[in-house]
């Protein structure tokens, strides 16, 4: 057996001075990972929040099978197929109706990047070159790219990367459990939205867009937004005539509780990324959808206005062909009645967590549940990390906390028990805290 070492993989994220060696994965099935060496591990984080419907689904699987007999790429200027038809088709019955036009691409942070030049060129083919700043909430995280690290907030990921970061303006996300303006969720009136409001007000002839995570910033710490938030966002841009994009490449296909996390508040916005879930988990695909006052400014006898932006594989028909049975799903199996479920099963245990003197706070929306635990050393680098992570691992859970914030994040088809071994698991590791921080110390 050749071992990691001698393979010369290098992973993302991992410090291979410090972090055990990968575990090799043989098989998925539902909500449950194979490992090599015998293991069964629950995947509740649904591998970097990509699968919906569980491991291995055998319709995405065939679905991927039958479209890869038939073809398996195609260039995608000047040329087009059924699967990227069909997909289309298929995701604007979907989105909220001005969102019309639909551009692919491969990934969460090539979806954000499309949106931040499109947005830019917007202004630049409606002849308001000034307006070509962004504006980017604190704790953002929208990718690892040049332009997704700029709109992404400071932090450990990105010192090393100053130079290459445009310069973004800020402003304050409604983290409630640490309120930037000092006030109660109970008795504010989305008072952190006044920076926003200041700024729009005096520099919005240079401001080409703002982009936020709506009502969930994910790896930032699972950190939920009250449906206000996002719908004052929107007013205020449609206000100061800025776009609003919204990436919903972790929020979208129902994490959130409804197809979209914009739909819970309301509110539709200019420009949205997509990816992760589009193809239930299988195979790396996103788009960027616009509205047709967007879209059209692109259009037109004058060559310099298209929108100059494209990659290899975009459109690649076999992501097309899993992002479309991945949609079928929604129709043919209760998909938001697992998703509901989830949801109430977080809602009931929420409560006692919160009453854990381990932990800070507990926040929850749709499917997605995130403790944040009291440490000494709170942030992504907390050495509580660490010992969670194996601690989950030895239970046959996989969970990656988010420095001290431990989040579950399923496969919709994850079972009222399966979730009730997740929480008790949970549970347990809340009442070792102290000595899991002293193990690592
Ligand atoms: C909100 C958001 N946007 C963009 C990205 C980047 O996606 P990818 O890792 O597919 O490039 C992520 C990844 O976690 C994300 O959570």
């Amino acid at each position: 057996m050749i071992s990691p070492k001698q393979l010369s993989i290098w992973h993302p994220f991992t410090q291979e001075a410090l972090d055990p060696q990968p575990i090799h994965i043989e098989r998925g099935e539902g909500v449950y990972l194979y490992a090599r060496d015998g293991r069964r591990l629950l995947d509740a984080i649904s591998s970097w929040w990509v699968n919906l419907h569980g491991h291995a689904h055998p319709q995405i699987a065939e679905a991927i099978a039958e479209q890869v007999r038939k073809l398996e790429h195609v260039v995608f200027a000047g040329f087009t197929h059924d699967a990227a038809e069909e997909l289309a088709w298929r995701l604007r019955r979907i989105l909220p109706q001005p969102l019309e036009h639909l551009f692919f691409s491969d990934d969460g942070s090539t979806a954000v990047e499309v949106a931040l030049k499109m947005a830019l060129q917007y202004w630049h083919n409606l002849g308001q070159q000034r307006k070509s700043r962004f504006v980017a909430l604190e704790h953002a995280y929208h990718g690892d790219t040049a332009g997704a690290m700029s709109v992404g907030a400071d932090s450990d990921f990105v010192t090393a990367f100053q130079e290459l970061r445009f310069p973004v303006l800020r402003a304050p996300s409604a983290h409630c459990f640490r309120c930037p303006v000092g006030k109660q969720r109970a008795t504010c009136n989305i008072d952190c939205t006044e920076p926003l409001a200041r700024l729009l007000e005096e520099r919005h002839d240079e401001i080409a867009a703002v982009i936020v995570e709506p009502l969930l910033q994910g790896a930032g710490g699972m950190i939920v937004h009250p449906v206000e938030f996002l719908q004052r966002i929107r007013k205020l841009c449609t206000q100061y005539g800025v776009l609003l994009i919204a990436d919903e490449v972790l929020t979208g296909f129902g994490r959130c509780g409804r197809m979209f996390a914009c739909e819970l508040a309301g509110v539709v916005p200019d420009l949205m990324c997509l990816s992760k879930g589009l193809t239930g988990g299988f195979l790396p695909l996103a788009a960027t959808a616009c509205t047709a006052a967007v879209h059209e400014t692109f259009c037109g006898p004058d060559r310099s206005r298209t929108f100059f932006h494209g990659h290899s594989y975009t459109a690649n028909p076999l992501g097309c062909a899993a992002a479309i049975a991945s949609l079928k799903i929604f129709d043919s199996e209760p998909v938001f009645e697992r998703i509901a479920a989830i949801e109430k099963i977080h809602r009931e245990q929420a409560p006692a967590l919160a009453r854990h003197p381990a932990v800070a706070d507990v926040r929850t929306i749709g499917t997605v549940m995130a403790v944040e635990l009291r440490a000494d050393d709170p942030g992504y680098f907390s050495e509580l990390r660490p010992a969670l992570y194996d601690f989950y691992l030895s239970k046959g859970v996989l969970l990656r906390p988010l420095g001290n914030v431990v989040y579950i994040l399923p496969p919709y088809v994850i079972t009222a028990e399966q979730l009730q071994y997740v929480y008790d698991v949970i549970g347990e590791s809340l009442d070792r805290v102290p000595r899991l921080a002293a193990q690592r110390s």
